[in-house]
């Protein structure tokens, strides 16, 4: 007869096994034999002067029934609900702190861990331009539907009252990450997933939590804004993340780093690119025909 327990104790991480113990809480897993042998008198959860879950394992042990803790098999894990929003749109994508698994697993494109193979030469599309799968497509479908649900795009003009300054020299027709609640998340995103792909192709340049203030979403269409001029970005480094196909969702568009007269316009959906902000990469966004093109983009440590 035997009783099992299991969750997630840290001991149960390190180590594999089934451990005979004389309490547990929580989470029962109890083989109905166990059930049908005893009765309502016998197994209860009542005793003076003890919580149900002491009372209940202490009848246990009474009975002779003993209890265990396993982790020999994986079952899956436990979700924290106390943070999810139903309100919001896109739920999940504000998950990214306290279902931090399961957003990597909906939301992080599959061949990320392949970044990270010595074996491999990371793509440099431009020279100190770099190019890695980031996001899945589940990312860059909810965050275009975060930012048209919310849909209140900038004008496109110099004046910008979200900035300190109120001024953009290079004004795009944009969402900022703070106006849908999502930069915190954001710069965390930045930080996990963003940063050792930095510390990989910009060697010695390493910052404990790389800082960003322009953190925003990009539409570009033939008919609001097509194009944008040439400029520096004000960071140390740029990101630039594909959240549409083009050849599909959109024709033209693309960026031109202009020093080198090289362009990358087959980007690809869930792809990053990282680049030199504000002294070698002077670039423009290319002109999009047709369709919508989305892009997320951030001017790290400004
Ligand atoms: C449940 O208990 C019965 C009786 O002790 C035992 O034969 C059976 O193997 C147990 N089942 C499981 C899944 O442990
Ligand atoms: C830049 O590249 C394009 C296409 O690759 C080429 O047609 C053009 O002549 C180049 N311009 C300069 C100034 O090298
Ligand atoms: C323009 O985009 C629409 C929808 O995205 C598509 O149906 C159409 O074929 C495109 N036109 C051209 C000329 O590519």
């Amino acid at each position: 007869m035997r009783v099992v327990f299991m969750d997630t104790l840290a001991v149960c991480i390190i180590f594999r096994g089934l451990w005979n113990v004389p309490f547990i809480a929580n989470a029962y897993l109890v083989n109905a034999t166990v059930l049908k042998r005893y009765n309502r008198r016998q197994l209860n959860f009542d005793k003076p002067n003890l919580d149900a879950d002491m009372a209940f394992c202490s009848n246990l042990r009474e009975l002779d029934v003993f209890m265990y803790v396993s982790n020999r098999v994986d079952y899956g894990h436990l979700i924290n609900p106390d943070t999810y929003d139903v309100t919001r749109t896109e739920p999940d994508m504000y998950q990214i702190f306290d279902n931090a698994i399961d957003w990597e697993e909906r939301y992080i494109h599959k061949e990320y861990p392949e970044n990270f193979n010595p074996e491999k030469e990371p793509k440099q599309p431009c020279p100190d331009v770099y190019w890695f799968p980031i996001v899945s497509r589940k990312f860059t479908r909810a965050l275009i539907h975060m930012m048209e649900s919310f849909g209140k795009w900038s004008s496109g003009k110099n004046e910008d009252d979200r900035l300190e300054g109120g001024y953009e020299a290079v004004p795009t027709r944009d969402i900022h990450m703070t106006q849908v609640g999502w930069d915190k998340h954001w710069l965390h995103f930045l930080d996990k997933y963003v940063r050792p792909l930095q510390e990989k192709v910009f060697i010695g340049y390493s910052h404990e939590s790389p800082r960003s203030l322009m953190n925003f979403v990009v539409r570009y269409r033939p008919d609001e804004q097509p194009l944008l001029r040439p400029h520096h970005d004000s960071s140390t480094y740029t990101i630039n993340i594909a959240l549409n196909e083009v050849g599909i969702d959109y024709q033209g568009g693309g960026c031109r780093f202009i020093r080198y007269n090289c362009s990358v316009v087959d980007t690809k959906i869930g792809w990053i690119l990282i680049h030199p902000g504000r002294l070698t990469h002077y670039h423009e966004g290319l002109l999009v025909t047709n369709g919508t093109r989305y892009i997320m983009v951030s001017f790290v440590d400004p």
